[in-house]
């Protein structure tokens, strides 16, 4: 997809609110243990080269990614602090994770037979980095039992090939008030561990709601993902023990403003009919955006006066009722502060009726990044 530079519309990344919410993690953190920033999905959609840079300058010691692919992004450009990958990678693959130098899942004994045989007749540069997944209880992937996990480390530690640097898990629940289900998964971890005939290099539990809320049982090593982005793992359920500066802001300018007499139809299939005359500002933003059709009925900034969207949200453009005559190229704020009034990320994921999450990484690859520091 082409990035849309030459319309006004953008989102703006302040790098150094990044910084910051790294360095006031990395501060809790035991000087042993490891901050991995998680800058997959593009960095959560701010960006991931620029968001790691940010993230390294606060402290971060390496980096998570989803997939070889946004790896090998971060090595091209230039990074060469550690890289986790945290995905289940195809043993044909196998060669990459050399070549770029990154960390891997080992989820299931199956795959490391699949990748001894793969890899019977190859010469690595450098062996391979194994970090044993353990399913605690999110049931995607992962050993399931500690004897499985004993046997694949006792693997791992008869072939040259892979070195045994890590083991993992990753909790379901840890972004709940409710830790019933959390104590559960983390036992079963202690239990995992107690089975090992020894101990790799890093031992990591802690996503960000792990990290904030239950930072004794993190290991020795966190990825921090969603917190570093200023944003509240745990959307309203539980208070961040740090300040958390959410990064990005969404921002966009009026492109046409007109009266329109009671009774006009606004957008497609006429939802919205003017009930008496009215100011209807256009927006040059829609779903292809990632500004969902969802968003009918909410509002965004205009000069610091909540304004509703009307009418459907199109593709590219969205229709807003403003209370008077703004000029074309006033500003238009639908992510952060605009005169002393703020729209959240979690209110727009409020309307959405989804996780904050999903908001950023929803933004498309259309939508220029601009980064300020
Ligand atoms: C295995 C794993 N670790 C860490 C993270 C980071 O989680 P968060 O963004 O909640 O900090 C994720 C995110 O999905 C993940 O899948």
């Amino acid at each position: 997809m082409v990035v849309a530079r030459h319309r006004p519309t953008k989102a703006i990344i302040d790098i150094a609110a990044i910084t910051e919410n790294i360095q006031n993690e990395r501060k809790r953190l035991a000087n042993d243990t490891a901050l991995f920033a998680v800058v997959k999905a593009n960095g959560y959609g701010h960006g991931a080269v620029e968001t790691a840079q940010a993230a390294a300058a606060g402290g971060a010691a390496g980096f998570c990614v989803a997939t070889i692919d946004e790896g090998i992004e971060l090595r091209e450009a230039g990074i060469t602090a550690p890289i986790l990958l945290l995905g289940v990678v195809a043993v044909t693959d196998i060669a990459l994770l050399a070549t770029y130098d990154f960390s891997f899942p080992v989820a299931s004994q199956e795959w490391l037979s699949d990748a001894e045989h793969y890899l019977s007749d190859m010469s690595l540069p450098r062996p391979l980095r194994a970090h044993i997944k353990v399913d605690t209880g999110m049931g995607r992937i992962g050993f399931l039992d500690a004897q499985a996990v004993a046997q694949a480390a006792s693997w791992l530690d008869q072939h040259p090939a892979f070195e045994w640097e890590g083991i993992f898990t990753h909790f379901s629940t840890a972004d709940q008030a409710d830790t019933v289900y959390w104590q559960q998964q983390h036992l079963f971890f202690q239990e995992v561990l107690t089975a090992l005939p020894h101990l790799p290099t890093y031992i990591h539990t802690g996503n960000s709601a792990t990290a904030l809320w239950h930072e004794q049982a993190v290991g020795n090593m966190i990825r921090y993902g969603i917190a570093m982005y200023g944003l509240n793992p745990s959307g309203h359920a539980l208070e961040a023990p740090i300040p958390l500066k959410p990064a990005l802001s969404l921002v966009s300018t009026l492109i046409q403003v007109k009266l329109l007499e009671k009774g006009a139809g606004i957008g497609y299939g006429e939802t919205y009919i003017t009930p008496q005359q009215e100011w209807i500002g256009t927006v040059p933003i829609g779903y292809a955006d990632g500004w969902l059709r969802k968003m009918q009925g909410f509002s965004v900034l205009v000069e610091g006066v909540y304004c509703e969207i009307v009418g459907r949200v199109c593709m590219d453009q969205l229709m807003i009722r403003l209370p008077q005559a703004f000029p074309v190229g006033t500003t238009v704020t639908l992510i952060g502060e605009n005169n002393g009034e703020r729209i959240t990320m979690q209110d727009v994921a409020d309307q959405l009726g989804t996780i904050h999450y999903e908001v950023a990484c929803t933004l498309s690859a259309r939508v220029p990044r601009e980064y300020k520091s």
